[in-house]
């Protein structure tokens, strides 16, 4: 099993998208995996899930689990301010710590409106997840310009959709 992560909460986020490109992608190669989309997470998790309310938050512990049940990740990381979204580290900063992420693999893919493709938000999320110790995949697909390269669900640029299906591959084998 295989969790995907939606490192967003915004809604319509294309990242969204992407996740589901990436899902259908493992389908065909039967490979199981499920959607964790931060634009899911209950709006006060802030407040109630994290420091001295962890554990407290049952909506929350629910999004813990599939993290904690799962040994392989993907981050669809979307680009904002140059960075990666801060629900997204707000989100990690939640889970248990010492990590219930050690020693677990990741996958990253940047996903960007401008020309970056998240390029320096996978540098960052790199660095936070190797402090906590995930083994992260060195083939890191940085989706830019992804309005020119998305239409009605799909990927339109052949280069993205092959990159996404070698990652795939090499994280399955990881
Ligand atoms: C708060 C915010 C900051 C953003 N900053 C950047 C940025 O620094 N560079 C960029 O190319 N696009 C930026 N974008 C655009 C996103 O990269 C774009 O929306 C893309 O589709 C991925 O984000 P999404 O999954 O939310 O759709 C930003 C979007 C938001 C909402």
């Amino acid at each position: 099993m295989i969790t995907i992560v939606v490192g967003t909460n915004r809604k319509k986020a294309v990242s969204r998208k992407i996740a589901e490109i990436y899902q259908q992608l493992l389908e065909n190669k039967h490979v199981e995996s499920q959607l964790l989309d931060l634009s899911e997470l209950p709006n006060d998790f802030i407040d109630t899930a994290l420091y001295e309310n962890t554990g407290k938050n049952a909506s929350f512990n629910q999004f813990k689990e599939l993290i904690e049940s799962t040994e392989k990740f993907v981050f669809i990381v979307p680009e904002y301010n140059g960075s990666f979204p801060g629900v997204l580290k707000a989100f990690i900063d939640g889970l248990e710590y010492p990590s219930v992420m050690t020693n677990k693999k990741g996958a990253l893919v940047g996903v960007s409106a401008g020309m970056q493709g998240g390029a320096i938000a996978l540098s960052h999320m790199t660095d936070v997840l190797n402090y906590l110790g995930v083994h992260v995949l060195a083939l890191k697909p940085k989706l830019a310009n992804i309005y020119h390269h998305l239409k009605d669900g799909r990927l339109t640029n052949d280069l993205y959709q092959e990159l996404l299906e070698t990652q795939a591959d090499q994280l399955i084998a990881f």
